[in-house]
């Protein structure tokens, strides 16, 4: 059993973490959803709650009881943190340090393997910004699921969709398995 960390973030592909989030809960793993603002428009945190049997984190200001701040403990005790679906948005900000979310705060504080799964429009993920974003996050040693190619949801076709949830499934395994976790 691993606790892992499921980010979700404001991208129309936010519907697959609540597939990633039971698959990982019935593997056996202890599975915290944390949800930025965007993911909210997106998926409800009772599904995510329902299917990963635990509570979610949707705001990093309400805090449970206790002295230690609730997402410093879930960047402490996490095994794992994956980022999926990770937008445009959520790299900008990891690369450039901001922790003003729980989900970035986290980031910023945990020392666990980070593996990202991206999901955007084409013309996005292919920015210089976004580019240069990722190319930060991996010489941190950031993992990354890279997009896979097809229709895209805004109605391009090219490469943006987010990784197939088998493949994003594989590599949380292959890098417990590593990591001993
Ligand atoms: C319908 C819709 C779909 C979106 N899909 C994506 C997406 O797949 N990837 C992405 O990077 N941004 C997408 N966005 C834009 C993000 O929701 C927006 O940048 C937001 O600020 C992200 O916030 P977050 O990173 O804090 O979740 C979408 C917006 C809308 C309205």
């Amino acid at each position: 059993m691993s606790r892992i960390v499921l980010g979700i973030t404001g991208s129309i592909a936010a519907y697959k973490a609540a597939d990633l989030a039971s698959q990982l809960t019935k593997a056996g793993h202890e599975v915290t959803c944390v949800l930025t603002k965007g993911a909210l428009e997106f998926v409800t945190p009772l599904t995510l709650a329902t299917l990963s049997r635990r509570p979610v984190v949707t705001d990093l200001f309400a805090e449970k009881e206790g002295w230690q701040p609730g997402h410093i403990q879930l960047a402490d005790d996490a095994d794992l943190l994956l980022i999926a679906p990770a937008t445009a948005n959520v790299l900008a900000s990891m690369a450039h340090g901001f922790a003003n979310d729980a989900l970035t705060a986290i980031a910023l504080a945990t020392r666990a393997p980070i593996l990202i799964a991206p999901a955007m429009n084409g013309k996005m993920w292919l920015h210089p910004a976004t580019l240069k974003n990722v190319e930060t996050l991996k010489g941190w040693g950031a993992q990354f699921i890279e997009p896979a190619e097809g229709l895209l949801a805004c109605g391009y076709e090219g490469v943006g969709r987010l990784a197939p949830v088998e493949e994003i499934l594989a590599a949380v395994q292959a890098l417990l398995n590593k990591g001993g976790a």
